[in-house]
């Protein structure tokens, strides 16, 4: 029996909108791996957003904080819903911006694959999405997301003006350009960086500082590098070309939802947000599906949770160290997908549509099915 000391601490934070419906189903996932797989873990459940806010006038209450900070893996549902009157500074205050700030969870994981089994929801024509894996990652702690200043000022003449600074240091550019070549190492080998060179002084920087730490340290793998807006057609026109993308913080929030329909939806997908390597070589990581909290099907128990889930196969793989429980779940989703399990957003025209709940019931008995041939095999 494990002690309490190698568990795993999972903070898991539904949040608002359809985040703690999809997350209910998630929970129900990493209950089966501990009870089936003796994977060791601790979960304590903790609240984010309105419903804390209305009870105790925090968004995010001081419980929540000090689960969050204990953790070693954050599973997120989503932020984002009806605003109120009072709602929107103090919801500025512990949004997740400042969570991945406060947190330094610089490298944002967004992997788009494209599955086979829902070629015919997705927008693209199959033969585009033949073939496509790759990951996308962001940077998420900088950039014009976080430059100073910014602000809102009236002028002399009295206009407003708005306005931002996009800004990148070498240090920010080469940690998540590390994590891009180490990752590729461990697929296809192929990284592509995506910057505005051409325009940005920014990008100028970020372009040089990638092909310096290429020379340095990755000449091992094949770097390409793209302008952000051939990258977005290039996205469209042949997405099954990419193997690992990083790019910055607003390039990567707009081209990963562009790659997201390549996977067939929004709902299907992943993300992992990790933060650097402390001295006990532990990394914080927050998982949370890409989608955001949609208000209008909260509620209604029709989300799809398989973007939740298969951010729980994230983080077997990257903070649980279960490559193989990890691939279990990612083949036990595509089971159920095999079979017909569809929620509303990726169901063919005529085809029954499962509620969140019945989803995760297909996952669960998939990942029986799927562990019980394993035994049989062995
Ligand atoms: C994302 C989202 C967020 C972002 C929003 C909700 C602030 O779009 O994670 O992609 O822009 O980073
Ligand atoms: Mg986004």
């Amino acid at each position: 029996m494990n002690n309490r000391s190698n568990m795993v601490k999972i903070a898991v934070v539904g949040g608002e909108g359809i985040g703690p419906e999809v997350t209910a189903q998630s929970r129900r996932v990493l209950n089966w791996f501990a009870a089936k797989r003796g994977v060791p873990m601790t979960m304590r459940e903790a609240q984010y957003g309105i419903i804390p806010y209305l009870a105790t006038g925090k968004v995010l209450p001081d419980d929540t904080v000090e689960a969050m900070g204990e953790a070693d893996a954050i599973l997120w549902g989503a932020t984002g819903g009806p605003e109120t009157k009072e709602v929107p500074a103090a919801r500025k205050a512990g949004s997740l911006l400042g969570l991945r700030s406060k947190y330094d969870l610089y490298a944002n994981l967004r992997p788009i694959v494209a599955n086979p089994a829902l070629s015919d929801s997705a927008p693209p024509k199959a033969h585009v999405l033949k073939g496509v894996d790759f990951v996308i990652i962001r940077e998420l702690t900088s950039g014009i997301y976080f430059g100073e200043p910014r602000g809102i000022e009236t002028l002399v003449d009295g206009q407003r003006r708005g306005f931002n600074t996009e800004q990148y240091t070498t240090s920010q550019i080469r940690r998540v350009a590390r994590s891009a070549f180490e990752l590729a190492r461990t697929r296809r080998n192929k990284v592509c960086s995506v910057d505005k060179a051409n325009v940005l002084e920014t990008s100028v920087v970020w372009r040089e500082e990638v092909i310096a730490l290429h020379r340095e340290e990755f000449s091992d793998v094949d770097l390409t590098h793209l302008y952000v807006d051939n990258a977005a057609m290039q996205i469209v026109r042949e997405p099954a070309q990419f193997d690992v993308m990083v790019t910055g913080n607003i390039f990567g929030d707009i081209l990963s939802d562009c790659a997201a329909m390549a996977s067939g939806s929004l709902g299907m997908l992943p993300s992992a947000s990790l933060g650097p390597v402390d001295k006990f070589g532990r990394r914080k990581a927050l998982y949370e599906p890409v989608h955001g909290s949609a208000p209008d099907i909260a509620g209604k128990g029709i989300a799809n949770p398989l973007g939740s889930i298969l951010s729980v196969a994230m983080m077997l793989r990257l903070t649980l160290n279960r490559p193989e429980d990890a691939d279990l779940l990612e083949k036990a989703v595509d089971v159920a997908l095999a079979v017909g399990a569809r929620t509303a957003d990726i169901a063919e025209p005529g085809a029954k549509k499962l509620s969140t709940m019945e989803m995760g019931d297909a996952v669960l008995s998939a990942l029986e099915k799927v562990a019980g041939r394993e035994r049989e095999r062995a």
